[in-house]
């Protein structure tokens, strides 16, 4: 079932990123998509401040990937806007190195197939000052109860 939430402020992001925390598990893949500025990233940081993890999470662009492992479980933070190929995200090893905790991925919709079946979407959409959040779980994640969300 697809879960849609307004944010009318980056607290709001922040708060349905920390809300998401709790329902995550060793193995799971999100994929964030969105234009540039609509919150990928803050909704990350509040994924992270959910999981206890004690650093801010800002971009990690210019690295692709951040891992942080200070937090109830380990959290991966990735930005694939700037790889050139799917390839490329094969050859990081990201999904290996995050078996054992969460995958966040921006602009992950690009990589496709690269990318398992199983997985949380979440979409953000910028009309005016409104951001819709939406959330679509792909596979395993349908039984997932995501109303805690709203
Ligand atoms: N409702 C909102 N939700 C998220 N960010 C917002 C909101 N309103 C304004 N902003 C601002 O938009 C920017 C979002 O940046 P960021 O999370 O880095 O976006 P992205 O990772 O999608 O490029 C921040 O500067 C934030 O303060
Ligand atoms: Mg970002």
């Amino acid at each position: 079932m697809t879960v849609e939430a307004i944010s009318t402020s980056p607290d709001e992001t922040l708060r349905l990123g920390r809300r998401l925390a709790p329902l995550l598990t060793a193995g799971d893949i999100v994929i964030l998509s969105g234009s540039l500025g609509c919150g990928k990233t803050l909704f990350v940081a509040g994924v992270a401040e959910g999981l206890g993890v004690p650093e801010r999470v800002t971009s990690p662009t210019f690295l692709i990937a951040r891992v942080y492992r200070d937090g109830f479980l380990p959290l991966i933070h990735a930005d694939v806007y700037r790889l050139s190929s799917v390839a490329e995200f094969d050859d990081l090893g990201l999904l290996d190195d995050g078996a054992d905790g969460a995958v966040l991925i921006e602009w992950g919709e690009a990589l496709g197939d690269a990318v398992p079946a199983d997985r949380l979407s979440i979409a953000f959409d910028v009309v005016d000052d409104r951001r819709t959040i939406t959330f679509t779980p792909h596979g395993a994640w349908c039984e997932r109860d995501l109303g805690v969300l709203t």
